[in-house]
C-alpha cells in the first residue's frame, strides 16, 4: 500500500514539475493572443487580420503612395506572383510599399520601395504595459507598448514600436506616426484590456514549492537509502535502491507513466 501511495505522489510530483519547467523556460515566438507582461496577460486576437494604412505626398513630379500592411499576429498574405522585388518578403507581418505615379503618365504606378519591418523570426520582442494617466487625451488610462522586428532594409535591422491604447469601444485602425532611426511608430486604439493573473496564482505557487520539498526530500531519501545500502550491503544494481519503498515493478510503472504524461502534455 505504501508503495501504491509514493508511487502516486510521485507522479503528481512529476507532473507538477515538467509544468513549471516549460512554464518558465520556453523561448517563444511573439504570440498576439498571449501577450504576457508581468502579471498581465493581453489577448489581442481580435486584431488578426490585415490592417492597412496610405500616406499620400504630393510631390512636383507625381504622387508618392507608402502603404503599410500590418498584422501583428499572422505573416501577410504573399502573392509569389508579384516577384521579390514588388512585394513584402514572405513570412512579414508589417511592410511599407511605397510607389509613385507620375503626373504625365497613365500606367500603373511605379512600386520603388519595399521595407520590411517586423518579421515574427528571432527578434525577442518587448513588452511594457504602464497605467500612466493619458484620460485627457486618449480616455484610457491603460497602455501596452510592444516593440517588434525582424526586417531588414538596406542592411539595416528594422523595428516597430507599437503602443496600444487599451479599452476603447471598438478596434480603430492603427496610426502610423512616424518612421525615423529604422523604427516605425504605430499608434493604435483597441478594445482588448489585460487580465491580471496574479489572483488565484499566489496560493498555487506556495502549493507547488510545498510539493516541490516533498519531492526534493524524496530524491534525498532515493540518495541517501543508495549510499547507505552500497556502504552497509556493497549492494549493486537495482539492490542499490531503498527497498522499503521503492522497488522494480514501481520504478517502471513510473517510466511507463512519465512518458505517457510527456506525451500527453
Ligand atoms: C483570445 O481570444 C479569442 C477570442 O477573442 C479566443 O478564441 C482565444 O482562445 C483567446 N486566446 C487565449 C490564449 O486566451
Ligand atoms: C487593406 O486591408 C483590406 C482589409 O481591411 C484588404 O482588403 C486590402 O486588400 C488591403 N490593401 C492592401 C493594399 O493590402
Ligand atoms: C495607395 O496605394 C494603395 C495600395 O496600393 C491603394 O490601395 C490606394 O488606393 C492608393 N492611394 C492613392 C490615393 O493612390
Ligand atoms: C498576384 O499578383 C498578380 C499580379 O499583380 C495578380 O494578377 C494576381 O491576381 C494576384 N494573386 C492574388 C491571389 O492576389
Ligand atoms: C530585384 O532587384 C535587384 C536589384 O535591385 C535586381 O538585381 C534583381 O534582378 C531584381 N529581381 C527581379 C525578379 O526583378
Ligand atoms: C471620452 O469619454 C466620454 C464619455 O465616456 C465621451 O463623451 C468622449 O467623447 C470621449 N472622448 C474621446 C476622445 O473618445
Ligand atoms: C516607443 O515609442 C514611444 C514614443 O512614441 C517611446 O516613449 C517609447 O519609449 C518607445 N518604446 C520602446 C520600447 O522603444
Ligand atoms: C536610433 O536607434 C538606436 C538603437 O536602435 C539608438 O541607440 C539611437 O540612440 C537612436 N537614435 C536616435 C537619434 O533616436
Amino acid at each position: 500500500m505504501r508503495t501504491f501511495s509514493v508511487f502516486w505522489l510521485v507522479r503528481i510530483l512529476m507532473f507538477i514539475a515538467v509544468g513549471q519547467l516549460l512554464d518558465c523556460t520556453a523561448i517563444e515566438p511573439f504570440d498576439c493572443s498571449n501577450i504576457k507582461v508581468g502579471k498581465m496577460i493581453f489577448n489581442l486576437s481580435t486584431l488578426n487580420r490585415e490592417w492597412n494604412q496610405s500616406i499620400i505626398e504630393k510631390q512636383s513630379k507625381g504622387v508618392m503612395n507608402t502603404t503599410y500592411r500590418i498584422n501583428i499576429c499572422e505573416p501577410l498574405s504573399y502573392n509569389e506572383t508579384l516577384g521579390k522585388n514588388n512585394t513584402c518578403e514572405d513570412g512579414t507581418n508589417i511592410c511599407a510599399i511605397t510607389t509613385f505615379k507620375s503626373y504625365d503618365s497613365d500606367g500603373d504606378p511605379m512600386i520603388i520601395d519595399v521595407k520590411q519591418i517586423v518579421k515574427n523570426s528571432n527578434f525577442q520582442p518587448i513588452s511594457i504595459f504602464s497605467e500612466v494617466n493619458r484620460e485627457i487625451l486618449f480616455n484610457t488610462t491603460e497602455t501596452l507598448e510592444v516593440k517588434l522586428g525582424g526586417g531588414e532594409y538596406l542592411d539595416e535591422k528594422q523595428k516597430a514600436n507599437i503602443t496600444f491604447f487599451l479599452g476603447q469601444p471598438v478596434d480603430l485602425d492603427p496610426d502610423v506616426v512616424d518612421y525615423k532611426n529604422n523604427t516605425l511608430l504605430i499608434e493604435w486604439k483597441i478594445r482588448a484590456t489585460g487580465n491580471d493573473e496574479s489572483q488565484g496564482d499566489g496560493s498555487w505557487s506556495l502549493f507547488s514549492i510545498f510539493l516541490f520539498l516533498i519531492f526534493i526530500g524524496f530524491l534525498g531519501y532515493l540518495v541517501i537509502g543508495v549510499a547507505y545500502n552500497y556502504h552497509t550491503y556493497n549492494s549493486h544494481g537495482w539492490d542499490l535502491l531503498p527497498h522499503r519503498f521503492v522497488n522494480k515493478i514501481t520504478l517502471i510503472g513510473w517510466f511507463v507513466f512519465e512518458t505517457e504524461l510527456l506525451l500527453n502534455i
